[in-house]
């Protein structure tokens, strides 16, 4: 039988024994914790680019409570194709928090700018312990302004010690479907196509700044009807994001189904409304899957 000596001084043996060593290692992107070892172990996970989600995750905190968030799935495919436990997720548009929410379930920290001060009070009661534990901070602020993103980056340092965030999340108003506030700074009030997209712009722009490079942004966005005409704001916003500097990764269509609240006699309305002008309804919405370069 060999001594361990023998055994470590062999070279072949050696090179055996790294090399199961590395097998047993999980093999990863970086930016994510999925063990391409062993990918076919996460049928959970989309791989795809037409999402149909029946119905929204409820639960863990989570509500239709706020007009115009997002169902939860959408966070939680993103967070876990595009980010690591522990790492570091920036919202801007934070809404009712449920990038926040999900970024606890899955043990990351969020840190979120939302401009209405009754939602961060809100999100911070609902997420108080989150907060006092330093995984979620909230801040109040114009996410297209430049003090805003000059903020971020120093809540960023002083409560994890970090430059940048590892996961950009954008879910901005579509344009002025849904008024989410009358104060002048809220994308939902802008004036024109035009003008939403210049602030959409600077948004994107402070984003870019405020993410590390080779990590990604998601953009949740979907596009409005004006004038008899579609405005494709989903385009005119990925459009947007190439301009501050991010690569398009993929473009996801999600339907629409989960976000509805009793339609019925309305829905009715809108169909005999497309019949006769033209158009159809929107059954879709965009998640963009965007990149800033390493
Ligand atoms: C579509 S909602 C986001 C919903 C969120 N994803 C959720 O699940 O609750 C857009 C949010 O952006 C906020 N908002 C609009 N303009 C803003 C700005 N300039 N800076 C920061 N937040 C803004 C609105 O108040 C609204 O809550």
């Amino acid at each position: 039988m060999e001594s361990p000596d023998a055994r470590s001084s062999d070279p072949r043996l050696m090179a055996k024994q790294r090399e199961q060593h590395n097998l047993e290692r999980p093999l990863t992107t970086g930016y994510n914790d999925i063990d391409l070892r062993r990918w076919k172990e996460y049928p959970h996970i989309e791989t795809g680019s037409l999402w149909t989600i029946p119905s929204r995750a409820r639960g863990d905190g989570h509500a239709l409570e706020y007009h115009g968030n997002f169902v939860p799935q959408i966070a939680t495919q993103t967070f876990l194709r595009f980010s690591r436990e522990g790492d570091v997720v920036l919202d801007l548009f934070l809404g009712s928090g449920t990038s926040a929410i999900e970024a606890v379930r899955l043990n990351r920290r969020c840190l979120g700018v939302e401009l209405r001060p009754d939602l961060v009070e809100q999100v911070g009661q609902k997420l108080a312990g989150a907060v006092a534990a330093g995984q979620v901070c909230l801040l109040q602020g114009d996410s297209a302004a430049e003090e805003t993103r000059d903020r971020v980056r120093a809540a960023m340092a002083a409560a994890w010690e970090k430059c940048a965030a590892d996961l950009l999340v954008l879910h901005p108003p579509y344009a002025d479907i849904i008024r989410f506030s009358d104060h002048p700074a809220d994308l939902s009030n802008t004036a024109s196509t035009e003008a939403f997209l210049a602030a959409f712009t600077r948004v994107a722009r402070n984003g870019y700044d405020l993410l590390a490079p080779g990590r990604f942004a998601v953009v949740v966005i979907g596009d409005k009807y004006a004038g008899s005409e579609l405005v494709p704001l989903g385009f005119l916003c990925l459009q947007a994001m190439n301009d501050a500097g991010f690569r398009t990764k993929s473009i996801v269509v999600k339907n629409i189904e989960g976000n509805e609240v009793g339609k019925g006699r309305s829905n009715n309305l809108w169909r005999y409304r497309a019949l006769k002008s033209g158009f159809y309804l929107f059954k879709h919405e965009y998640v963009l899957i965007m990149q800033k370069p390493g």
